[in-house]
């Protein structure tokens, strides 16, 4: 067993850590509180090569595992999660949904605009009355031989009014449950397609979340993606990885958080000591760095996992979960380590605060990755320690 990251990812960790320290972090607070799209920083993310890192190089991206993405998302999401939640869409995703399950056509047209960051994505799979029961679809895509006719709506829509393309989940055929489902790649600019306002959301509020409106909206056949019926298992499959992402920027929330706790309390006294050698802090910083350090193993684990091929289903959503949990209760104590100070946004621990909460939420609740979990160990997978070269199951 070795803990060891190569080279390609100490260069990646560290080139996204000077990234988001000295280019996203200046910004940040007042981008958060105007509600003010980093279009700036995603145009600089797209220069970089952050917004396709796992495309191949012959479709325009970087070629790069889902490890190196990882290090990447968490050092990004240290300090700015509307950046990172648009990076964690069009990665995980829109990129590698197209790259995987798209067809030659597709991917020559689509995936070199997404991953320059020239286009952003958007994964269009909730509805009004389809959150967690994603197969309970009301957008419908009718089928008229050469093409479909798509109406229906969706909400919650991560970057819903700047992206360039959407990938849409839709039902084609109620009589056939889930098996009746299609995904299809629809351009942001065609007639049909409206936008409704700006969330003001709780955090990630630089973020662009909309609503999204298909009236009569034509979408040629060569977009679906898949085989006719394959829609609800491309959304799940891709959900699976975009999990493992979700659970980077949780850790990256949880690290950041930990990085500001560590640096208030070793500098501020009360008492006549620094605060970090009280007990009561001192024991709040090392229960952080224990979750963290647990995190961390079930994030990377995950991200192993997709790059060897194996099966990440219930490893990606028991990453995302216990990340997520973690982010939350960890910044909360964050701020209550830096008192009133933490009170403020000057600060930055209360943003992480409010952004931790949607990493429970988005790509799956808490709840959802619970089901997914119980579900594997139904059916056979009882994650019990390595056995052998078995990183799985036994
Ligand atoms: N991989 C492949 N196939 C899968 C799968 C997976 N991970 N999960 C399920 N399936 C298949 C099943 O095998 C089954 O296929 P068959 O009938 O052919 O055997 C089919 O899909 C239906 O599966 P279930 O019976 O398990 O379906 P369900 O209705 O019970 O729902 C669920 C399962 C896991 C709860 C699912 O609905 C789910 O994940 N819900 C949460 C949705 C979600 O994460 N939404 C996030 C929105 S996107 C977002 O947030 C992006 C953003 O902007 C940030």
């Amino acid at each position: 067993m070795t803990f060891e990251l190569n080279e390609e990812h100490l260069a990646v960790q560290a080139a996204a850590r000077d990234f988001a320290q000295n280019v996203l972090k200046p910004g940040v607070i007042e981008r958060d509180s105007k509600m003010e799209y980093p279009t700036e920083q995603i145009r600089q993310m797209g220069e970089l090569g952050f917004l396709g890192m796992m495309v191949s190089p012959e479709y325009g991206g970087g070629g790069m595992d889902t490890m190196s993405y990882v290090l990447a998302m968490e050092e990004i999401s240290k300090v700015d999660n509307s950046c990172s939640v648009i990076m964690s869409v069009n990665n995980s995703l829109v990129c590698w949904g197209i790259e995987t399950f798209g067809t030659e056509e597709q991917k020559q047209k689509y995936l070199p605009r997404l991953a320059s960051g020239e286009w952003i994505g958007s994964f269009c799979l909730s509805e009004p009355e389809a959150g967690s029961d994603a197969t309970s679809q009301r957008t419908t895509a009718i089928d008229q031989g050469d093409h479909y006719i798509l109406n229906g709506t969706k909400n919650w829509i991560t970057n819903g009014g700047t992206s360039k393309l959407h990938l849409v989940i839709a039902q084609t055929d109620a009589e056939k449950g889930h098996h009746g489902i299609n995904a299809f790649i629809v351009e942001a600019d065609w007639d049909g397609v409206s936008v409704g306002a700006k969330e003001d959301k709780l955090g990630i509020r630089s973020s662009d979340t909309h609503t999204i409106m298909y009236t009569d909206v034509k979408v040629p056949k060569e977009n679906r993606i898949g085989e006719d019926g394959f829609g609800f298992k491309f959304a799940m499959k891709t959900l699976s990885g975009g999990r493992i992402g979700i659970a980077a920027q949780a850790l990256g929330i949880a690290g950041g958080a930990y990085e500001l706790s560590i640096a208030y309390s070793q500098e501020r006294k009360a008492f006549g000591k620094e605060i970090a050698k009280h007990q009561a802090i001192g024991f709040k910083l090392a229960n952080m760095a224990m979750d963290i350090e647990a995190a961390k193993m079930l994030v990377y684990r995950a991200a192993w996992l997709k790059d060897q091929g194996l099966d990440y289903t219930g490893a990606s959503s028991m990453a995302k979960l216990y990340a997520s949990e973690a982010a939350m209760k960890h910044t909360v104590e964050a701020v209550q380590i830096h008192g009133g100070y933490g009170f403020v946004k000057e600060y930055h621990v209360e943003r992480l605060m409010r952004d931790a909460k949607i990493t429970q939420i988005y790509e799956g609740t808490s709840e959802i990755q619970r089901i997914v979990i119980s579900r594997n160990i139904s059916k056979g997978q009882h994650y019990i320690p390595v056995i052998g070269n078995s990183a799985v199951t036994v």
